[in-house]
Order: structure tokens, then sequence, then C-alpha cells
């Protein structure tokens, strides 16, 4: 930790900060990326609107000195702040914290009128986003992660939820916040196993859609482990860059469009589930369930062993778990089940094609499933 700490501040340069669309007409918003910005949400909000009560949901890692700082800069707006610190971990994804969140709200006299604030990862702005979109029916919302996962995918994009025992993210939401503001500074003090764990959703947005970007992580790999800040910049505006331009063609993941971004999610999902939740993060069931799926990919005739080889190399050298945990495989079989993308019955599945190029296939054999394990 004390070497890793040397390391980035050695790497101090500024990065301008950066300002995408994600162009939904009325339900649009822009994504701020920036360093050291995080002080500016009092004002990212208060020209998106007039705001006279915030509420700051946060978790006990981030409520120092990120949450604060943010209570801080909507106070100097003359907005009303309250802050709901919640228990940091999947766990917390849960329907007694939403009921937790809800009560919350009402004793704080939130009304329509109310902004939920989330700081913090992607279980504070799955949560948070939740009540949001479900309390008084519907209150505003705004996303300012402070973890890599959550400034590369979960902020942005509107799927707002929790999780059921035997089923993650199964309840929930779209709900769109009115912004997205990243400062790529709080990843200096992000858990190393929490950064790393963020970097498989990164390298998800190579493969399913921007070979160039694979590329890109492959020639960087230092500069990503030693959180190098113009290759982090560079890297989190393309992933979100990208995941606008998804959002935007299937919002409501209608089309199959959107469903590419799950590359990984079908199997990391029952391997989440089925270990306990918080046991694997997130991004790291996601970087063992692309091997998987790359290696049913494989077996459907779809990529070649060195594809997977490939992504498996660059996933081991970001610090990513790659071995299937010791499960058995009618379970996960069960629990793949829950799977939003089932349908009728049968198990779907993104898989790739090419670097850069996935697709969802239909009416996939258990048997090749339980193989790929
Ligand atoms: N993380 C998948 C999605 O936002 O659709």
């Amino acid at each position: 930790m004390e070497s890793n700490q040397t390391i980035k501040e050695s790497k101090q340069v500024t990065t301008p900060t950066q300002t995408l669309r994600v162009d939904l007409a009325e339900r649009g918003y822009d994504i701020e990326i920036g360093t050291g910005n995080l002080g500016g949400v009092g004002r990212f909000l208060a020209e998106r609107g007039k705001v006279s009560h915030a509420v700051v949901v946060t978790d006990e890692n981030v409520r120092e000195p990120y949450a604060a700082d943010v209570a801080e800069s909507l106070t100097e707006q003359q907005i009303e702040v309250d802050v709901i610190v919640i228990e940091p971990g999947e766990p917390s994804k849960s329907i007694d914290m939403a009921a937790g969140l809800w009560n919350g709200m009402l004793e704080l006299g939130a009304d329509r009128s109310s902004v939920v604030v989330a700081v913090g990862g992607g279980v504070v702005g799955d949560l948070a986003g939740f009540a949001a979109a479900t309390y008084a029916r519907g209150v505003r919302f705004l996303q300012a992660p402070t973890s890599l996962l959550a400034q590369v995918d979960s902020s942005v994009g509107g799927k707002v939820g929790i999780n059921l025992p035997e089923a993650k993210n199964m309840v929930g939401a779209f709900l769109q916040p009115i912004g997205v503001l990243i400062d790529t500074d709080t990843l200096a003090t992000l858990e190393p196993r929490q950064y790393h764990a963020g970097l498989g959703e990164v390298v998800k947005y190579g493969v399913i859609l921007d070979a160039e970007l694979f590329d890109y992580l492959e020639a960087n790999t230092a500069g990503l482990i030693e959180q190098d800040r113009k290759v982090l910049s560079h890297v989190i505006a393309r992933c979100c860059r990208l995941k606008a331009e998804v959002v935007v063609s299937d919002e409501r993941e209608e089309t199959g469009l959107r469903a590419v971004l799950n590359y990984g999610h079908t199997f990391a999902h029952a391997f989440e589930t089925l270990c306990g939740y918080g046991e694997l993060l997130h991004g790291e069931a996601v970087s063992i369930g692309m091997l998987c799926a790359s290696r049913l990919a494989e077996r459907l005739g779809r990529v070649d062993a060195e594809f997977t080889e490939r992504q498996y190399h660059l996933l081991d050298t970001l610090g990513l778990p790659t071995q299937t945990p010791k499960l058995d495989g009618q379970a996960i079989i069960n629990a793949m089940m829950h799977d939003k993308k089932v349908q009728h019955g049968r198990l779907r599945f993104v898989l790739p094609k090419e670097m850069g190029r996935v697709e969802l296939v239909d009416q996939v054999d258990p048997a090749d499933v339980r193989a790929a394990l």
C-alpha cells in the first residue's frame, strides 16, 4: 500500500476535465470526468436545476473524506444536506437496506423536490438509485462514483436495484441519473482489491466493443496497475463513451444491443450468488465469467483458444482471478436460470465472435455450459 501510494503520487499530471453526453433526449445527461473535481458536485448539481434538499447516500469507507467533501460543496450552493451512511459491501443491496433508506428519507422530510446523491461504489449507486426510483414514486438522482467499477460501468445507464437472496440484481428499475461526476483521484485511496476488480469491467469493454481499447490495455498494464492519471483518464472516458453509446441505442435492454454489456455476467452472477454476496467482488466474478464465456464460445466454434488465452493473460496481469470457483455444476445452471436474459426457460449468452464483437446466442446446451466451467 505504501509503495503503491508513492508510485501514484509521483505520476501526478493534470488531465483536462472531459464532458460526455448520454444523449437520451429528455432523460439525457452529462458525465463529467476530471481529477480533483469532487468538490464540484454542488456546482454540477446546481447547474442541473433548482434543488433545495439533497440526501447524500454513502458507505462507511467513503464517508470521510469524499461524502463529507460532497456535502460541503452542496451546502456551499445553499442546498440543505442530509447524509445516510450504509455498511459497505454487496450484502447491503438488500430489501432491508432499501426499506432503511425509504424510512430514513421519510424521517428526513425528503419529498419529490429532493435529490438523492450517491457517493460511493456500485453497491451505493445501485441501492441509492433504487431508493430514488421508488421513494415518492421517483425523485431525482445524481451519481458521484468513487470506485473504478462504478466509474466505468454501473454509474452510467440508469440500472438501479437490489439483490434477492437467490438472484443478483433481480429487483430494480431504470432510472437515469441527472448527471454523473467522476473524480479519478478518488481511486488512489480505493482498496487495491476493489481497484483490480474494476479493471475486469474495463477489459470487458475491449472484448465486446473495442479491439483498439483491448490493444491499449495490453500495452499499458503497468500504467493501469500504477494508476497513471493519463492512462486512467483515457480508459475511463473511453469506457463511459462506449457505455453511453450502447445505452442510447437500447436504454431498457429490449433489442439485445444493451445485453452485450453482460458479457461474462451470466456466469458471474451465478458465482456471486452461490459463493455468497460479497465473497467474490463483482468485477472478479466478471473476470472469471468472461473466461468461461470465451471457452463456451470456443466450444461452439466461434473463437479459437488463442482468443481466450489473450483475455486470460491480460486479466491475470491486471491481478484479476481467473479460476472458476469450486461449485456444483448443476447448481450453477440452476442459478443461471434466474438470469434476466433467460427466455422461455432457455439460457442465452453473450458470446464473442472476434475481438470487439459479441452476439447474443440462444438455445445454448447446458452440457456445453458445464464443460466451459
Ligand atoms: N452493467 C450492464 C448494464 O448497465 O447494462
